[in-house]
């Protein structure tokens, strides 16, 4: 997509930070992209927007009105990108966010309230990475290469001494870029690490062309809801703000190893968490409170998704939810020979204090309020 002309033009501003950076945005601006998720995430919930917004604006808010959104496992926000604009719609006005890990919750932040820092860093990395030192934007694959092992490198370095800030913030999103190896995968301790190959051409064009726009259009998102971010264990968030009213909370925990046996409800009784298999991304979360997180379903209004078990069909009865199946597709290799699996996942949904809108003095609202 570039031209010789946009490289002399870059190359020529290089000297000057505000032409070089107005250049630059006016060029990747001159082409239209649709940003729908922020980065590819392992369990990102956009594809569920029909389901999502099924069960918001057809089943729980028929007894509700919610004015805050609560979501437990934020990842990559994909369930509330899905949901947002019901939710506005609906007049949600506050959205609380919580996620365990500090560089993706610190992104987030950032991306809310210092997206420009965000793009400058960027575009300086651009501008004396890749300009000035090779006087045009389309460098050849090998030296691409090297400069993106540059910004894995000092991704490392911040996370190893725990410095999340702008910085972090940035090359997340700019090494997310790159499909395979920009998917990021969790290491012990919650330390997130990139693969270094660039597989496909294009995705240099999605590093140079997108990651600008993935801010900018997240950032109007998140700037359209007061929004606060919190970096906690979910259940201790969950104390925190379980009384709060006319809320809606989504959960979306880490994944249960899919399990298509029938439901027994004598196997269910004295389920511990230590009977329970995972799925292998489990974002270096080891012995993640599965119970814990399903007990918690009733005490709130909530939409909660996971893949089927048998775990999930004794909540159901248990705790008498609603539910609707979703089929997913899953990769199971990466890269050059990826093959899909089917996958069903479990959609549950409730609304435990019902206040009926004409009638606000419905017994359960005020047990809620007590
Ligand atoms: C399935 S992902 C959420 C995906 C998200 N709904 C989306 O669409 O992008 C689950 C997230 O929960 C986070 N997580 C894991 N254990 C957690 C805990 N105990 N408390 C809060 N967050 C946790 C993980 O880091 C991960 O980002």
């Amino acid at each position: 997509m570039a031209t010789i002309n946009i490289d002399s033009q870059l190359h020529q501003s290089s000297h000057d930070k505000k032409l070089f950076k107005d250049n630059y945005i006016s060029f990747i601006y001159s082409y239209k992209h649709d940003i729908k998720a922020l980065l590819a995430y392992g369990g990102g919930k956009y594809k569920m927007r029909n389901d999502l917004n099924d069960i918001f604006n057809n089943h729980l808010t028929k007894y509700n009105h919610y004015d805050t959104y609560v979501d437990g496992f934020y990842g990559m926000g994909g369930s509330f990108k899905a949901l947002s604009d019901s939710l506005q719609k609906h007049g949600v006005k506050t959205v609380i966010v919580n996620e365990i890990n500090t560089c993706i919750i610190t992104m987030h932040e950032n991306i809310r309230n210092s997206p420009i820092k965000m793009r400058d860093y960027f575009l300086e990395f651009v501008r004396t990475e890749i300009i000035i030192p090779y006087k045009k934007l389309y460098i050849p694959i090998e030296d691409f290469l090297k400069v993106k092992q540059k910004m894995i490198q000092r991704f490392n370095e911040l996370q190893k001494k725990k410095e999340f800030g702008i910085e972090t913030s940035t090359l997340l999103i700019m090494l997310s870029a790159f499909n395979f190896s920009g998917m990021m995968s969790f290491k012990k301790g919650g330390i997130i690490s990139f693969g270094k190959p660039i597989y496909e051409f294009d995705d240099i064009d999605d590093f140079f062309y997108k990651t600008i726009k993935r801010i900018d259009t997240y950032s109007k998102l998140y700037n359209r809801f007061d929004m606060k971010f919190f970096n906690s264990d979910y259940l201790l968030m969950y104390k925190e703000f379980k009384h709060r009213k006319n809320t809606l909370w989504n959960i979306d925990p880490v994944y249960l190893k899919e399990d298509y046996r029938e439901y027994n409800a004598e196997e269910m009784m004295n389920l511990q968490n230590s009977d329970i298999k995972e799925c292998t991304v489990n974002y270096s979360q080891k012995n993640f409170n599965h119970i814990g997180t399903l007990d918690s379903l009733s005490d709130i209004d909530f939409i909660y998704n996971n893949n089927v078990s048998p775990i999930l069909y004794h909540y159901i009865n248990k705790l008498d939810l609603e539910y609707k199946p979703f089929n997913r597709k899953e990769l199971i290799t990466s890269a050059k020979n990826a093959k899909v699996k089917n996958v069903v996942e479990l959609i549950l949904y409730k609304n435990n204090f019902k206040q009926p809108l004409n009638n606000i003095f419905d017994s359960k609202s005020l047990e809620k309020c007590a």
